[in-house]
């Protein structure tokens, strides 16, 4: 806790700000490096001893630091009180005539009472009068003729003295003298440390990464972090992995550690499961494993091999930025967007939730999008997704595994388990999970009752899900259009319609028309052959 930031301070003395407080820190931690040094000297590491190297100590800076400055000097730097006694001649000159006046004045008011025979006489000082002599009203009958009268009070008079105003002239020049002389002291003070600048930059820079590797060394013993093994190959093999941030702010629950690899063969893992199961857990997990081995520390895990990754892309959490005209869902497609222009095949791409932000088809068909582009692309990437439809991936593109994050129904309710398992998910349980979080009863179970409805494909006459369908009086929200089948299927209706009414008959002759029509009719039959396959 001696070492302070001797970067920045280094920065104020260089612009001319740092104070007496900011030199007198600078001290304290100069005066650390010979010890830092020395302990660095022998270190195994070859970065601590370079480090130490760089943490060379700078006697005369610290010593003259040391003399010039008291240990807890005010922050006002023009009102005295900064230098130490014995640092500069003149300065103690002035000083000690300040201490003479002061005492000559203390003891002239036992000389008046004396005197005067006043036993309450008083010797006081206010910033408008400077010093005076105050009386009682009782004794103002002992005043001897030559004090001034400058004051009355209810209950006193102040009075001064010619020799008590030499005095306090003397005291008062010689505390201003001082005031500006130690200003000046200090300025050349720190005019003199600026001189030393590259020298202390050197040092604050060494002092940063050796606190960062400190830092780092101490979590990793603390939290029993694993050296990482960094290759060039491609494979990421994380067994045992913890979420460093997670995993310390777990009270009572135990972290559950999970293993995980993506290789050429499953380069892209799909992660379904409930809501609360901890899959964005597990993939930040993942991105910061690879991030502290690369960076050089341990890692939370009981092994892990990191083929090497150029960049880390992220897309999670949900954020907008209203001030620059980007909504949620906007800022949640500008970073896909940048994802899939820059991650490399060397990437590793994390993927929360891609296209949630928007409606379902919407948001399902982007999500399908990004995962093909991404899997084409090769780089490693996980991809969390509550859209189930995605797992269907697995079966046609040759890096796809899915896995999912395991829970357990027992008694109606959710227990998780937050064990990565392999294969996909069918449920989001999300209905449970909100009445974990306390919706309301009657909401969580209209909700239930709408996810049944919707689960039986209750349909209506217009072949859209019943939503509305309740025990309770009433049709409610307006019938949503959910199943895929539907929509693909009004598609190429309408695409189909489109077609014959494009047909320009007053420019076709007879023949042609006639063929034109049996075109139309092979598409139609089509068309209802496909429709009676599903
Ligand atoms: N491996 C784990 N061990 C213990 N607790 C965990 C673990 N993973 C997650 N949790 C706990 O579960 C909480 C929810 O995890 P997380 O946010 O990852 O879930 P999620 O699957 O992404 O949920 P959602 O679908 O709602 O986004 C975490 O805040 C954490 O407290
Ligand atoms: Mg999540």
């Amino acid at each position: 806790k001696q070492v302070y930031d001797v970067g920045r301070l280094a920065g104020k003395v260089a612009m001319g700000t740092a104070n007496a407080r900011d030199l007198v820190a600078l001290r304290s931690s100069l005066e650390t490096l010979p010890a830092l040094a020395g302990l660095l000297e022998d270190a195994d590491a070859g970065l601590l001893r370079d480090l130490g190297a760089d943490l060379g100590p700078l006697p005369e800076l610290t010593d003259l630091l040391a003399r010039a400055l008291v240990d807890d000097p005010p922050v006002v730097l023009t009102e005295g009180g900064l230098l130490r006694d014995g640092f500069d001649p003149e300065l103690d000159e002035l000083r000690l005539i300040q201490r003479d006046g002061r005492g000559w004045i203390a003891a002239l008011q036992a000389r008046e009472r004396e005197r005067t025979g006043i036993g309450s006489l008083k010797i006081g000082f206010n910033k408008v009068f400077g010093y005076y002599i105050e009386v009682t009203r009782a004794n103002l009958h002992l005043v001897p003729p030559e004090y001034e009268r400058r004051q009355t009070l209810a209950n006193a008079e102040r009075f001064v003295t010619p020799e008590l105003k030499e005095m306090e002239a003397k005291v008062l020049g010689a505390e201003d003298r001082a005031k500006a002389l130690e200003y000046r002291r200090f300025l050349e003070l720190r005019d003199e440390v600026a001189g030393h600048l590259e020298a202390l930059q050197t040092r604050a820079r060494a002092l940063a990464v050796l606190d960062t590797v400190a830092a780092l060394a101490e979590v990793a013993v603390e939290r029993g972090y694993v050296c990482p093994r960094v290759h060039e190959g491609f494979a990421l093999e994380i067994r045992g992995g913890r979420h460093p941030v997670v995993e310390a702010a777990l009270q009572g629950e135990r972290f559950v550690p999970n293993d995980l690899v993506l290789d050429e063969d499953q380069h892209l893992a799909i992660i379904t499961g409930p809501n609360m199961a901890g899959k964005s857990t597990i993939l930040r997990q993942t991105a910061l494993i690879v991030l502290l081995a690369q960076m050089g520390s341990f890692v939370p895990a009981e092994s892990a091999a990191v083929g090497l990754v150029d960049r880390i892309f992220t897309r999670v959490g949900a954020s907008d930025d209203l001030s620059r005209g980007r909504s949620t869902f906007m800022v949640e497609m500008t970073e896909t967007a940048n994802i899939l222009h820059n991650a490399t095949p060397r990437s590793l791409v994390v993927l929360d939730e891609i296209g949630r932000g928007t409606s379902t088809f919407d948001g399902l068909s982007i999500a399908w999008a990004v995962a093909e582009h991404i899997h084409d692309l090769g780089c490693r990437t996980l991809f969390a997704t509550h859209y189930h439809e995605l797992t269907d991936l697995e079966r046609t593109l040759k890096g796809v595994r899915n896995f999912n994050v395991a829970v357990k129904e027992w008694e109606g309710r959710v227990i998780f388990l937050r064990r990565l398992v392999e294969g996909g998910a069918s449920r989001s349980y999300g209905i449970q999970v909100g009445r974990l979080a306390g919706l309301p009863e009657a909401v969580v179970d209209r909700a239930g009752e709408i996810l049944r409805n919707l689960e039986e494909g209750e349909l209506d006459e217009g072949g859209r899900p019943r939503l509305a369908l309740s025990h309770r009086v009433g049709a409610r929200a307006p019938a949503q259009q959910l199943d895929l089948f539907a929509a693909a299927r009004e598609r190429r209706l309408t695409g189909f319609a489109r077609e014959v009414a494009a047909v320009e008959v007053e420019r076709l002759t007879p023949v042609e028309a006639l063929v034109r029509l049996d075109e139309l009719r092979a598409r139609a039959r089509e068309l209802l052959a496909r429709e009676a396959k599903e």
